[in-house]
Formats: structure tokens, C-alpha cells, sequence
């Protein structure tokens, strides 16, 4: 073989092999996720803490539901002040959860069972408490002097303009530096100067730390405001007084210096290569990156060389109506189309509850299972979705969230009034697993850190494992469909127009290498009927359905769904 053959022999060879390995890697974009607050899971020392031995203990239950990856929020060492999303130190479970044993044992345990397992990152900021921080903060020419962003200020007044998330001034003053600290989110929680390589190698390590430990991926905590502008300039002036939807205006400015930064893109892309450095299996990250699409989707790199997913918000504040989902997904199609995937979320540890927005209704939580199991995207279940957890009724007075307290003086309507919730407890309470004392979360004599939601005495874990048609179950059948048909996780998904069939009926085919799927739901009460075209169709699940099928119609019964398999003559 000449020296050029060769050359070409090897290429091709090189291309083919490489182009296999995409093919057979890449597990994340068809993965489920299953959400865990460990402070809310299952206590096994009976302080009334969730911890990693009690999520150990209830690893079966989880792979019975039929979900691959299993994302935990922080356990790290933290003084809890947000309740982990402050961390003192990345590297060490903090004592309320357990100890670094538990971790290595929950990270084997999870990988026994043939699931994955991600961490949540929070990058942008530390606790106060952090050692970094302390150091940092001493003086003005320590060695970490320069690990946070520290300002001077303009005489007595913050060094410019910038607000936080909450629209809350964003700079502190700290008299040992006669100098000011910027903070993202809350007034304990300073943000990382992401601009000085030394934080930038302490984290990398970090991330590699827990990655050499068998990690599968990691999710970015607001990952939106890692970075700001450089010069720290002033936000520029916007019309706008009261926040909005559009999270980056108020209070007259457009936050387009402190959040959403364009230099996230470039973060997102070394953090891809610190988490390709790992192979065998795949590594991935999913941001949390609020903010328009035009803002999000960059992070995903042009050429998926940014972060491999990102959690999508416009799904988690839905009306369940046929014809919203019809337009947000139509949205989501247009803007994540292959190859990249996206995410389908109803709720997570800072949101309401979805149950919420289905009135409390086991029937319409189904409807919903069957919709978020069936559609192009990664399923993202926050535990306790399986079994239809409400949002607990909390008061004020009561509430642990440090949000609740930052909004003290805001009357209780506006609390009732606005789409997320101020406190936060209501979507964290304990897990309910059965009917006895505190619903199985913890001991008999424990008290539980938040009190158990109402309706705990149908909605737990035992009483739905035994009820053949329970919410439980249903996810159960619903996950298992998933895994064992290529056209859901896999295929391509077409949405039908809304002039085709009935407006609140809900219509899109799954494909996945000539086999073909038609999904129905029928968002209102009344039974919704279409005709069927020539091909055969053959009714595989349906929810509230018995005879859907009559001849070339198709009867979708009130809040019923059906997924249909197309034969072609
Ligand atoms: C994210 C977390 C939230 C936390 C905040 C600050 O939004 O989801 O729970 O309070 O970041 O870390
Ligand atoms: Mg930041």
C-alpha cells in the first residue's frame, strides 16, 4: 500500500470509527431524569433530615419507576442558608446528609442498578462561610484577594447599578476592604470572579474531583449568571418598572451586564472540554439557564461544544390546555431541532408544584405523564410528580426559605398572585412513601424539617404501588413504553396544526426508522372523536380509554389520551 493509500485507509477508517462511537454514545439525550432533594427524601437517623443512607435505601423504588439518571440536589457542606446551594466546601458531604462514605456508596449503589447519577454544580457563587471566601474578604491583598468581584464603591454608593435576580440591590459593603462584594442571587452567596484562571483551575478540579469518582454529569446551578461584564459598567435604562416574565428588565434598567452575559457561551465551552477529558461512559451537563431562547441556546454551542442540555422554563409555567403545549412545543421544535435535544420540565425544588396547575387532579397529572413521557425531549420528574404531591399550604410566619424572607414586607396576595413561589417550602416538604407517622419519611418521633403536605393519606408510595390504575402506576407503564419503544426517546415528533383536529385535542406522530406513532390528549372534559386516515392503527396505551378505536374513528374520552401505532398497508 502506497504511503497515500494508507493515509486515506486510516482516514476513512478514523471517520467510520468516530462516526459509530456518536452513534452509540450520546445516552443523555435519550435519558429520563429523576429529581432529588436529599434534605426531603427519606430520613434514616430520624433527625428529621433527609440523607444519602435513607436514598440509598430507597435506590429499588426509583429504578422501579423506570428512570435512568438520578440528579441530586447539593449535599455538599453548607451552613444551609439556601439550604445547600450555599456550600462551604464542594468536596465533603455535609453532615446533615451524611458522610464522603455515603457518597462513594451512593455513587456505586446508583451504578449497581445500570443508572446514572449527576450532581448539581453551583459555580457562581459560594457561602460566605467557604474558606475562599473568609480569605478573600480579610483584606485587600490576600492571595484570593481577587477570587470574588470586589469593587470600590462611588463614595458612599454600590460601585454601579446592578440589581440581583430578585431585583434587589446587588453590592454589599464589607469594612475590612472598604470595598463592595457583588452577589447574583442572595446577600450570603458572593459571586465567583470567573475571570481569574486561579478560580477557574479550583473549580475545574473540583469538577474533575467528582468525575474521577464515577459521576455522570452535572447540573449548573444559574448557570445564566456566571458571568458579568468585565469593566462592571452600569446596566443600561429601560422602560420598565415592575418585574415581569422577562426576567432581565426591571426596576429601570435591562440586567444585560451581570446576567445573561455573551461570555457564558465561551465558560460553557471550556467546561464541555473539562467534562470530555472523561470518556467511557459520556459525561454530560444540563444549565440552568434562565432567559429567552436567543440567550440560552447559544450555551449550547454551534457545534454542541457547549453545555449537552438545558433546562427549559417555559414548560413549567404551563396552562394545561391543548393549545398552549400545541405552541410551546411547535417553539420547542423550532428552536432545539436535531441534533439537539430538549428538556421537558413541570417543577422543581424552586418552583409550585405542577399539581398545581392540574387543580390538584390524580386524572390530569396522568394526562400530563402521558404527554411528558411521549415527546421529543428529556424527561426531567421531580420526585413526588410520580404520585401527584401537592404544594404544601405553609405560612408565612413558618417558612424557611430565606426567598420568604427577603420578601417579608410583600402582602400575602401578591404572594398568591405571582407564578413562582416566594416560599419555597411548599415544594420541598418530605416525600410520602406509606400511611404511618410523618408518611414514612422519618421516625415516629422525629420531627420533619417541613411539615408533610395535605392529601398525603392517598398521594404516598405504598397506597399507589398496590392501586392498579394509581398515578404511580401509570408513570410506571408510562417510563417503561418510553424505554422500550426507539420512537419516543429517539425518533423525530411532528406536531399537528391546530385546524386539523378538534382545538383541544392534542395531536403529534413519533418516528423512529419506519415505525410511527400518532399520540391524542384530549385536554377537556368532553369526549373528542376524529377519522382515522387509510393506514391501520392500533391503539397501544391509552389513559381513561376502553373502546377508542370504532372502525376509522378514534374516541378520545374526556382528559383520556391514547398513543396509536401506524401500520402502512
Ligand atoms: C438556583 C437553585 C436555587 C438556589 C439558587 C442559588 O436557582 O435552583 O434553589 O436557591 O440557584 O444557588
Ligand atoms: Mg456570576
Amino acid at each position: 500500500m502506497s504511503f497515500t493509500r494508507a493515509f486515506l485507509f486510516f482516514l476513512i477508517i478514523g471517520l467510520w470509527g468516530n462516526q459509530t462511537q456518536a452513534q452509540n454514545s450520546e445516552w443523555w439525550k435519550h435519558t429520563s431524569v429523576y429529581q432529588i432533594y436529599p434534605r426531603s427524601y427519606k430520613d434514616s437517623d430520624g433527625d428529621g433530615i433527609g440523607d444519602l443512607k435513607g436514598i440509598i435505601s430507597k435506590l429499588d423504588y426509583i429504578k422501579s419507576l423506570g428512570v435512568e439518571t438520578i440528579w441530586f440536589s447539593p449535599f455538599y457542606q453548607s451552613p444551609q442558608g439556601d439550604f445547600g446551594y450555599d456550600i462551604s466546601d464542594y468536596r465533603h458531604a455535609d453532615e446533615d446528609y451524611g458522610s464522603n462514605q455515603d457518597i462513594d456508596a451512593l455513587i456505586e449503589a446508583v451504578h449497581d442498578r445500570g443508572m446514572k447519577i449527576v450532581f448539581d454544580l453551583v459555580l457562581n457563587h459560594t457561602s460566605i462561610e467557604h474558606k475562599w471566601f473568609k480569605e478573600s474578604s480579610s483584606s485587600r491583598d490576600n492571595p484570593k484577594s481577587d477570587w470574588y468581584i470586589w469593587s470600590d464603591g462611588q463614595g458612599k454608593k454600590p460601585p454601579n447599578n446592578w440589581i440581583n435576580v430578585f431585583n434587589k440591590d446587588a453590592w454589599h459593603y464589607m469594612p475590612e476592604r472598604d470595598q463592595w462584594y457583588y452577589t447574583a442571587f442572595l446577600d450570603f452567596q458572593p459571586d465567583l470572579n470567573w475571570r481569574n484562571p486561579e478560580v477557574k483551575e479550583a473549580m475545574f478540579d473540583i469538577v474533575r474531583y467528582w468525575l474521577g469518582k464515577g459521576v455522570d454529569g452535572f447540573r449548573l446551578d444559574i448557570f445564566n449568571c456566571i458571568m458579568e461584564d468585565e469593566n462592571l459598567s452600569d446596566n443600561p435604562f429601560k422602560f420598565k418598572i415592575l418585574p415581569s416574565k422577562d426576567a432581565m428588565k426591571a426596576r429601570f434598567q435591562e440586567k444585560t451586564m451581570n446576567i445573561n452575559h455573551p461570555d457564558n457561551i465561551a465558560l460553557a465551552k471550556e467546561l464541555r472540554a473539562v467534562i470530555d477529558e472523561f470518556e467511557n461512559p459520556e459525561r454530560f451537563l444540563v444549565g440552568e439557564a434562565i432567559g429567552p431562547p436567543t440567550a440560552i441556546k447559544p450555551l449550547l454551542g454551534d457545534n454542541q461544544d457547549g453545555l449537552n442540555l438545558v433546562f427549559l422554563f417555559d414548560m413549567v409555567y404551563f396552562d394545561f390546555k391543548a393549545g398552549f403545549f400545541r405552541d410551546l412545543i411547535t417553539e420547542f421544535e423550532e428552536d432545539f431541532p436535531e441534533p439537539l435535544m430538549p428538556t421537558i420540565v413541570f417543577g422543581n425544588h424552586d418552583q409550585f408544584r405542577s399539581m398545581k396547575r392540574l387543580d390538584n387532579s390524580l386524572e390530569k397529572a396522568k394526562l400530563l405523564a402521558l404527554f411528558q413521557m411521549t415527546l421529543r425531549g428529556v424527561p426531567v420528574v421531580y420526585y413526588g410528580e410520580e404520585i401527584g404531591m401537592q404544594n404544601a399550604d405553609i405560612k408565612k410566619k413558618d417558612a424557611l426559605d430565606p426567598i420568604s424572607h427577603v420578601f417579608n414586607g410583600l402582602p400575602q396576595f401578591l404572594r398568591n398572585w405571582l407564578p413562582v413561589p416566594v416560599n419555597r417550602d411548599v415544594c420541598r416538604t418530605p416525600m410520602q412513601w406509606d400511611t404511618t407517622a410523618h408518611a414514612g419519611f422519618t421516625s415516629e418521633n422525629a420531627q420533619p424539617w417541613l411539615p408533610i403536605s395535605d392529601g398525603a393519606e392517598e398521594r404516598n408510595v405504598a397506597v399507589q404501588n398496590a392501586e392498579e390504575n394509581s398515578l404511580l402506576n401509570t408513570y410506571r407503564e408510562l417510563l417503561d413504553l418510553r424505554n422500550s419503544t426507539d420512537a419516543f426517546s429517539k425518533g423525530s415528533m411532528s406536531v399537528v396544526g391546530k385546524k386539523e383536529f378538534p382545538k383541544n385535542l392534542l395531536a403529534y406522530y413519533r418516528e423512529f426508522e419506519g415505525e410511527k406513532y400518532l399520540i391524542l390528549l384530549n385536554f377537556s372534559k368532553k369526549t373528542q372523536s376524529i377519522e382515522l386516515g387509510a393506514e391501520t392503527y392500533k391503539m397501544i396505551y391509552g389513559i381513561g380509554q376502553e373502546d377508542a378505536i370504532k372502525g376509522k374513528q378514534a374516541n378520545i374520552s374526556g382528559l383520556g389520551g391514547l398513543v396509536l401505532k401506524i401500520e402502512e398497508h
